[in-house]
């Protein structure tokens, strides 16, 4: 049998402690260490040394609620977010099945940044060329990266919601036979890895915080990688409301809006294919400029929001742990917990993808763009951006009729790249996610037998 490049499985990656104790010693100790040592894909986890899940629960001097809003933290993934495990699952997956093999096939990444830079990271640690697929006008801290890593770029005009030309760059790309796409966008272990890693670790998360269950989850969805987590939540949780969020300049979803925004990483004008739109309770909507002048808040305002009541200590702790996307995700917990009219026992969970290390030329351009950033302003943003969330412009997509606009855009979005409509209207069945999501075990088994 041949051997497939050494790494983790999606058990070991949901619990690490489960990792042979020689091999995950080593691989804590080059955590820190050598970023480009391959042992770190067993540093592909939620979970701290000590087997928790990393996250912060924000209190209601911040959130203005009294539900608990907990945020998964994804910075300290090895290469900074979790895009990485996507990345990996997608490559390894791939190597079972024998379509990838190393010194042939060149990687090929379409992506908006994180998971160009997950895709840059493992094929360095993989041994496979790596090109990413990228729109021209994302933060300069995401090419950079990419080009420490190694692979190389290919550049596609626009802006986030553009991101439609790098997945038919990809698809010319692809016709040379020697590149292999790991396309987020279309591939089933972006569900498999958030379904199995992300959702049963926001499961464990919240055991002894409020009442212990998860009322409400917030993502906003890029691949729509990340919300496959509440598929695992609602068979956990059954009461638990799945919400994706979007920018309210681009609420492709709630009403098929196209416009230009500022939060990279999601609202990328589509619904995806891996997005399973059954269990999407509702699509709320969050202004983009919030999130940005939220991060300045977060990032430079822990004064001020002493003032508002919130320790010192804990809010100079959340400093570098958030990027813009991470404050959407926030805001829209927000919102919910309001609309869901949640308490002191319940809880919402949510997920920061990334930090702040790939922000600071986004907080410069805001520096230019505002008259003043001084802490009188940052006091009036944080009461009205965090303390005066309101529950405008949330949509219920729970009914069929409401869920069918969402399978019509599916079908406008990927019908032209060749996916048949039986396939597309397969996905209206439960049954396709859960087979879907039973592989898991089938890859497990191959992954530590091959490896
Ligand atoms: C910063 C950031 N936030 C959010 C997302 C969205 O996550 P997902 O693709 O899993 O929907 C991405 C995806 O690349 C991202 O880079």
């Amino acid at each position: 049998m041949s051997k497939i490049p050494f790494g983790p499985t999606y058990s070991e990656m949901l619990h690490p402690e489960t990792i042979p104790a020689e091999v995950r010693e080593r691989a804590l100790g080059v955590k820190e260490t050598d970023e480009l040592d391959p042992l770190n894909l067993f540093n592909i986890t939620w979970k701290d040394e000590r087997g928790e899940v990393r996250k912060v629960v924000l209190p209601k001097e911040l959130t203005g609620t009294e539900a608990n809003i907990v945020v998964l933290l994804g910075k300290y993934f090895p290469s900074g977010s979790h895009k990485v495990g996507p990345a990996y699952a997608t490559l390894i997956e791939g190597c079972i099945d024998g379509a990838i093999l190393p010194g042939e096939h060149t990687i090929l990444g379409p992506s908006t940044g994180n998971f160009g830079i997950g895709v840059a990271y493992i094929c360095a640690l993989m041994g496979y060329e790596a090109i990413v697929i990228m729109p021209d006008t994302m933060s300069k801290e995401r090419y950079d990266r990419i080009l420490k890593y190694g692979a190389r770029l290919d550049l596609t005009p626009g802006t986030e919601s553009d991101v439609i030309l790098t997945l038919r760059r990809t698809h010319e790309l692809k016709q040379n036979p020697k590149n292999r796409p790991l396309a987020q966008f279309e591939l089933l272990p972006n569900y498999r890895w958030h379904r199995r890693v992300t959702g049963n670790s926001a499961i464990e998360a919240v055991r002894g915080i409020g009442n212990g269950r998860i009322a409400c989850f917030t993502s906003a969805p890029g691949s729509a990688g990340t919300i496959a987590a509440g598929d695992q939540i609602k068979l956990a949780f059954p009461e638990a409301r799945i919400v994706a969020l979007e920018p309210y300049e681009c609420s492709t979803l709630a009403t098929g809006g196209r416009g230009q925004h500022r939060i990279e990483g999601i609202g990328d004008k589509m619904c995806t294919l891996i997005h399973n739109i059954l269990t999407t309770d509702f699509v709320a909507l969050i202004y983009d400029d919030d999130c940005v002048r939220g991060l300045k808040v977060i990032q430079d305002g822990p004064s001020v929001l002493a003032e508002l009541g919130v320790p010192y200590k804990q809010a100079s702790a959340w400093r570098d742990l958030f990027g813009v996307s991470g404050i959407c995700n926030i805001l829209g917990a927000i919102k919910m917990a309001h609309y869901l009219r949640l308490g002191t026992d319940d809880n919402v969970v949510t997920i920061a993808t990334d930090g702040f290390d790939r922000y600071p030329s986004v907080i410069g351009d805001l520096e230019r763009r505002c008259l003043g950033t001084e802490d009188f302003v940052l006091r009036r943003w944080a009461k009205d951006i965090f303390l005066k969330t309101n529950t405008e412009n949330i949509y219920d997509f729970r009914s069929r009729t409401s869920k069918e606009q969402l399978f019509c855009q599916k079908e406008k979005d990927w019908l032209p790249f060749g996916y048949s409509k039986e396939y597309l209207d397969g996905m209206r069945r439960a049954e396709f996610w859960e087979q879907e999501y039973a592989r898991v075990e089938e890859y497990d088994e191959k992954i530590k037998r091959m490896r």
